[in-house]
């Protein structure tokens, strides 16, 4: 059997650079190389609701805008199966019996679930179906028998606890569910791009983001103001490119053919630098000022973020068309966790209406007329 991928994001928020570089574009890449016999990507928005119970509203706003922001980074709903969570049904009866393969002490161990836990201030009041989100994604896997899911790395934990869950299945009902692996962005950098406020990571509650749906003078005036070096008063100062997040975004998004377009000198032909350590070089020994540099990262970001923009305007005018495509993919994602379900209640035994065998036991017990299998 050939690779199944499958990768999702909760709709609570539009997408941006950090998800750009930390998957989304690894996404599009993986779909293009034709590699894989299939790919979904899911928008989880039952999962969504699982911290925002309270506000459905914001999951629906949102459903549309992580759709829009999918397609316009070239996911091809030809290629890649988009589909919505809460639309196929299936994944809630997986989970309710994975759920008897996993402790409570287990879940409270997940690191990711306990930091989110922390940070909604949920405390002492952690509600059930919360603590069980990890779960829940463990159908999500393995409902399409994905082997390869690639994720950013706060979601490690998530893919051990279905390795878990799978492991255990198979052991007491056989082998019936495929262990999937976490991919992870190649480059380092890219697993984490700090805000532009120079915190560890972009963050819709933090207001440190660049989103993919921004317009050219959003996008001009967050990197202009962006956090650098703060010891680097003066031009003519040395300065860190270390930790600096101008440079960070640099690294992650500029190409050889930036510096090739933006640096060359128009009468002399020459570049002014050549890549990317010839200009951190000039930083570090003094003599190149910030400005100049968050200019060239703002030619870098709206070049690379340019075609994302014209494929969403272009979907943004056709929005019936973004629903279609998340129906038929609901539609094309049930039938395979329908599929697996299947496969599960077999695998667990409760699959009553092929198992004559045991009906008819029961009617000789009983002395009882025999089951007729009616054709339905
Ligand atoms: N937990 C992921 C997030 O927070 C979303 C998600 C749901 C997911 N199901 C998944 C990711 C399955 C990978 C695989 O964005």
């Amino acid at each position: 059997m050939g690779d199944i991928i499958l990768t999702g994001d909760r709709p609570t928020g539009r997408l941006h650079l950090g998800h750009y570089v930390g998957s989304l574009s690894q996404r599009v890449e993986l779909q293009n190389s034709g590699k894989y016999d299939e790919i979904y990507i899911e928008i989880a928005d039952s999962q969504a609701t699982t911290d925002n119970f309270g506000n459905i509203q914001k999951i629906k706003d949102n459903v549309l805008e992580v759709a829009l922001d999918y397609l316009s980074c070239g996911i091809d709903p030809k290629k890649t199966t988009i589909f919505l969570q809460s639309q196929v049904p299936e994944l809630s009866d997986l989970t309710f019996y994975y759920m008897n393969l996993v402790t409570l002490a287990r879940l409270e161990r997940n690191p990711t679930v306990k930091q989110e836990i922390i940070y909604r201030g949920f405390n002492n009041t952690i509600p059930v179906g919360f603590l069980t989100y990890p779960i829940s994604q463990a159908a999500d896997i393995t409902a399409f028998n994905a082997n390869i899911v690639p994720v950013g790395e706060d979601q490690l934990p998530m893919i051990e606890q279905t390795r878990e869950i799978v492991r255990s299945f198979n052991r007491l009902y056989g082998k019936t569910l495929v262990e999937p692996k976490a991919v992870l962005p190649q480059n380092k950098i890219c697993q984490r791009l700090p805000g532009t406020d120079g915190q560890t990571k972009m963050s819709k509650s933090i207001g440190n983001c660049i989103y993919l749906a921004d317009s050219p003078e959003e996008v001009q005036r967050k990197i202009m103001s962006m956090y650098t070096d703060p010891n680097h008063l003066h031009v003519s100062d040395p300065g860190e490119t270390e930790g600096n997040p101008v440079f960070i975004y640099l690294e992650a998004f500029s190409k050889p053919k930036h510096f090739l377009e933006y640096f060359k000198n128009k009468e002399t032909g020459e570049l002014e630098y050549k890549n990317l350590d010839e200009l951190k070089a000039h930083y570090q020994r003094g003599g190149l000022g910030d400005v100049k540099v968050k200019k060239f990262l703002n030619y870098v970001i709206q070049d690379t973020l340019q075609p994302i923009r014209e494929l969403r305007h272009k979907y943004e005018k056709n929005i019936p068309e973004v629903y279609r495509i998340l129906f038929e993919g609901s539609e094309r994602a049930r039938k395979v966790a329908s599929e697996t379900l299947a496969k599960v209640k077999k695998a667990i035994g409760l699959d009553y209406r092929s198992d004559i065998e045991l009906i008819n036991s029961q009617c000789e017990k009983y002395g009882s007329i025999t089951f007729q299998e009616t054709k339905n």
